[in-house]
This record gives C-alpha cells, structure tokens and sequence, in this order.
C-alpha cells in the first residue's frame, strides 16, 4: 500500500495567514475555519479541505508528512480523504499516522488507497503532486466508498463516527467469524447480527453454551445511552424460540425442553464425541446392528435395546476365560461411556425433539442453552442441530436461510482434535462447504483462534477480528484474511472493547469499526478468574 503525505506548506501565503492552529487535548489539531476559496476545482464544497500534499523532501515516497488545519474539527487516523490532482486523476487515501509536530504545522501520514482515472476506479499507477488539495470525505461517500453498505447495520467506524458500517445479508451466503480475547466484544456482536439479520428476514439459530441469549426477548437495560447515538433503542426479539436439553433447566421460563432420538444421530459423530476408542468403536457398530436386528427395522433402534444388546454380551463374557483382557476392557468402557450418556437424559427422552421446521422460520431466533449441559450434551446438541438443518436444508432449499453461530467452536472441534474427531470435521467443512449453497451460514466465534482447524477459519468470508493479544492468534487470521491494509494489524492489540477489525467480501478493505451495543437483553455469567464458568448455578442477571 502506497503512502503519501500532505503539507500545508503549499496552502497560498495569504491563506495561511488566516489558520491558527492550536492542539487539543487529545493531542490532536484544532482545525481554524475553512476558508471557501480553498474549495477548489470540482470539489465538493461539503468536503472541506484539511491540508496540501506535500513535497517528498528527502524522505522516500510513502513516507511523507502532512498538515492538518481547519476549526472545530479533530483530524483522527483512520479517516478518508480525496486528492484531486487535476487533470488526471482523483486519490483517495486514509491517514494511518499523525499529527508529528513541526515547529508551525502538524503533518500527517497518508496510505493511499485508490486511484480514480475518468471515474473509474484503478490499481494505483502514480501518486498526487505535491500542492494537491486533501479534503475529508463525506460521510456516505466514505461508506459508498469502502462498500460498507447493506441491510445488516453493525457500526459505525471509529475513526469517523457518522459513517456507518453496514453488510449485505446476501454476503451471508459465505460464513462469518467472530473473534478476540476475553472479553473484547464477542457476544456482544453476534447479538447485533443476530438482531439485525432476524429483522432482514434470516432464521437465526445460537447454540448458547453459557446461557446468555435465552432473554433476547426482552430490551436491554445496558449502555442505553450509547446505543441512541446509533440511532437505536432498547429493543427485544419478537419471534424468540428458547430449548433446553431434557434434564437441564433455562433462565427464560418458557424454555422448551426437548430429546434427541438415538436414531436421528450419526453414529459415527456419536463414537467421536464420547471419545471411544478404535475397539469400542467396533463394538458399539456390532451392538447397534444387533439392536437393529432385533427391532427389525434399520433406523428403529433406541438407547434401551443399544445397551441392553451390550449388557448381553457383557455378561456372555462372564466367566469366559478365553476372552482377551483388551476385548472385555473394551466391552466395559463402552458400557460406561453409554451409560454415562444415557444418563444425562437427552437421548430418548419423553420429551419432544425440535424440528429444523420450526427453527427454520423468517426472522425468527431460535436459543438453544446449553449452560447447564455436560461437554457430551453440548458436542452432541452441536452436532445434531448442524447436521439435522443441513439435512433439510438439502431437502428444502427455498426455507428460510439460515445463520447458526456457534460459540467457543475449538472447544466443540479443535486442531489437537482433528485426527480423533474427523468425522464430526468433516460433516462441519461438508456443512460450511456445501451450506452456503442451501442458505446455510455459519457463524463461528472463538477466543482462540489459533486452535481452530484452518480449514474452518479459511471459510470464514466475513470476519470481525476484536481485541486479538497472543502473536499466534493474530498470525493464523493474518494468513487467511484478505483486504486488510498492513497498517491495521499493528491496530488489533489497541482495539477497545466493542471495537473490531471488520472484513466483508463486499467491503473495499477491512476497516475498524465500532459496533453498536446489543438493543436486546443478554444475560451474563458471573465470572471467577477472569473465566465464565459455563455450569455454575451463580448466574448475575446483568441487564
Ligand atoms: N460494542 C460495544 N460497545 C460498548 N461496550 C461493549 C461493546 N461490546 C462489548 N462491550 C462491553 O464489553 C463487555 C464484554 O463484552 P462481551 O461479553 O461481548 O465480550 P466477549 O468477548 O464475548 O467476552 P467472553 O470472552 O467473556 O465471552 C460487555 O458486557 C460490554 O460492557
Ligand atoms: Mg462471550
């Protein structure tokens, strides 16, 4: 990326006379009232002039300063500016550093990010004269510009507070990640695509592991304040559907409880999540054939004749002296691994199963709250629901399009997991690869990037990387995040909370973007060591 630099030593000797520059408390410019016969040429005259292009001197090119001037205004990095440079071509640039004082003058540095020639839009063949005017783009020029225009409003951008930050719901075809450490803004932004999606007509599924989305029915009581100066009010969820696994219990009442039918599971995915062993594996295929025998129809068997076609052969092995040790050791940790599952009450329970029917409705967010739910439960509620809406979306794809987040997703499916876990890697690629296609997104939200199998990263289109610290976590989203400027990397480290390194295939380049607070409410767990704790009964109704 080219960068440039503007001064305003080319400003005409008489004009000068008329700036007074001042530093505010910030440390930026006070910027003196723009005179109208700086607007020159065929410049808007809503887009004032901030400063001239200045000569390179000495320093080599894309290493230039600029000065900044004008009243009532703070000149931030990150904005955009447009270089007319007359006959030729048009610039538009973004200020990446500054204000570096001078005894007179602040200069600015400028990354030149296009070239318009004949106002088409080209790869960046020259660079502005020195002299050239440098005026603040407008704010729907700005969002015009970057592309960040759609139905879905997340933001705003930083740097420029009136130019929002919107995306086409119809980019959602491809999936979304959501990244960054503890507590950097995470859920908080998948709320606000959940809440704008569902209103641009998306189903939404959350697969809530901590319980936090069971109350979006309800408007939020939090940070009201900033949430007007994005022009929203507290607002909840119209069409909220909250399921909890039978056994377990929901801070939204109402909740649903509901089962899942061995049958409807895949055994093999089923094998990777209760963590059996290669022998187990085989017995568990030779028990469910054996279940399936006896009931006699092929997908008809259940939890009740799995284990008890085990139990059977278990105690065949009593006093069976020339069964190998390995075999019988084998038989038993099978036994407690579905014991174990069959314990914690999903599986064939009496209570109904949820059908991607109803999840799959226009504008409406389905919850499922996992807070109270053994890693078994989770893994295999995660797998179900992605595999079952995959199938029907296969069935059906003039339903609904759907997005369905997942949070924490490497603790679901991990690279140390890859080889134990190909199956359930598998299905999720199939699902992401082939998903987009039936309106199916994902949208994958991790603190732990790094952890996450590429493969999945790298399906990931539209992204919003927050507050990133660990060097391997910010390398595995460099290597596979396109359009993102070199000098916004640095930016990640200093992100605040709520702020976010936004990329969209349908933006020009990444930008940093402020997203709005949630306009629903979000429960929030209590946290102990800086953790949440998924499975504490110590819940803090926050909002
Ligand atoms: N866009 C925002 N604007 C203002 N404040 C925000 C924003 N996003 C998050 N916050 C603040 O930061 C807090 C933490 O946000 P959030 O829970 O979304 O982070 P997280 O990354 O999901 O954290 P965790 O890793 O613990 O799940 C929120 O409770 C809120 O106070
Ligand atoms: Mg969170």
């Amino acid at each position: 990326m080219l960068q440039y630099a503007f001064d305003l030593n080319y400003v005409r000797t008489s004009v000068l006379k008329r700036y007074a520059l001042s530093t505010n408390e910030h440390g930026g410019i006070r910027i003196a009232q723009l005179s109208l016969d700086l607007v020159e040429g065929n410049g808007s005259s809503e887009e004032a002039i901030i400063g001239y292009i200045d000569h390179d001197e000495g320093q080599r090119a894309g290493a230039n300063q600029s000065i900044m001037i004008g009243e009532e205004q703070t000149v931030r990095r990150g904005v955009y500016v447009r270089i007319r440079d007359p006959p030729n071509a048009e610039f538009v640039a973004r200020i990446v550093d500054g204000p570096i004082y001078t005894v007179k003058v602040a200069r600015y540095l400028l990354e030149l990010t296009s070239m318009v020639v004949g106002g088409t839009r080209t790869m960046i063949q020259s660079r502005p004269k020195p002299g050239s005017p440098v005026r603040l783009m407008s704010p729907e020029a700005t969002q015009a510009y970057l592309g960040a225009v759609g139905d879905i409003n997340v933001g705003r951008l930083v740097a420029q507070k009136e130019v929002k930050v919107s995306i086409q719901s119809s980019t959602f075809t491809s999936h979304i990640g959501i990244f960054g450490t503890t507590g950097s803004g995470k859920s908080n932004c998948l709320q606000v695509i959940a809440e704008e999606a569902s209103e641009a007509g998306r189903s939404i599924l959350i697969l809530d592991i901590e319980g936090e989305y069971v109350r979006m029915n309800e408007p939020t009581m939090e940070l009201q304040q900033l949430l007007m100066e994005f022009g929203k009010k507290p607002h909840g969820i119209k069409d909220l559907h909250v399921y909890v696994p039978a056994q377990n219990t929901s801070l939204n009442h109402e909740a649903k409880r509901f089962g899942i039918p061995l049958a409807d599971i895949d055994l093999e995915i089923f094998s990777e999540v209760l963590g059996l062993s290669p022998f187990e594996r085989v017995y568990m295929y030779e028990v469910a054939r054996k279940a399936r025998d006896t009931s006699g129809n092929f997908h008809a068997f259940d939890m009740n004749s799995l284990m008890t076609a085990l139990r059977k052969r278990i105690e065949a092995q009593v006093d069976n002296t020339s069964i190998p040790e390995v075999v019988a050791e084998a038989h038993m940790g099978l036994f407690t691994k579905l014991s174990l599952a069959q314990r914690a009450g999903i599986i064939d329970s009496h209570f109904e199963k949820i059908t991607p029917e109803s999840i799959c409705v226009p504008g409406r967010v389905s919850v499922i709250d996992m807070s109270e739910s053994s890693d078994i439960v989770r893994n295999i509620c995660v797998a179900h629901f992605l595999k079952s809406i995959f199938r029907y979306k296969t069935r059906t794809p003039n339903s609904s399009p759907i997005i369905i987040f997942a949070e924490e997703i490497h603790t679901f499916i991990s690279r140390a997991k890859i080889t134990t876990m190909l199956a359930t890697l598998t299905m999720l690629i199939e699902i992401a690869r082939q998903g987009r296609k039936r309106g199916i997104s994902l949208g994958l939200v991790s603190q732990q990037p790094a952890l996450v199998p590429s493969e999945l990263i790298e399906l990931c289109n539209t992204r919003f990387i927050h507050r990133v610290s660990s060097t391997p976590n910010i390398e595995v989203l460099r290597q596979s995040t396109g359009n993102v400027p070199d000098s916004l990397w640095s930016i990640l480290l200093s992100l605040g909370k709520g702020e976010a390194l936004v990329s969209s295939p349908s933006f020009d380049h990444a930008v940093i973007t402020q997203i709005r607070p949630n306009k629903s409410k979000r429960l929030r767990v209590e946290q102990s060591n800086g953790t949440s704790a998924p499975n504490s009964n110590h819940w803090n109704n926050l909002t």
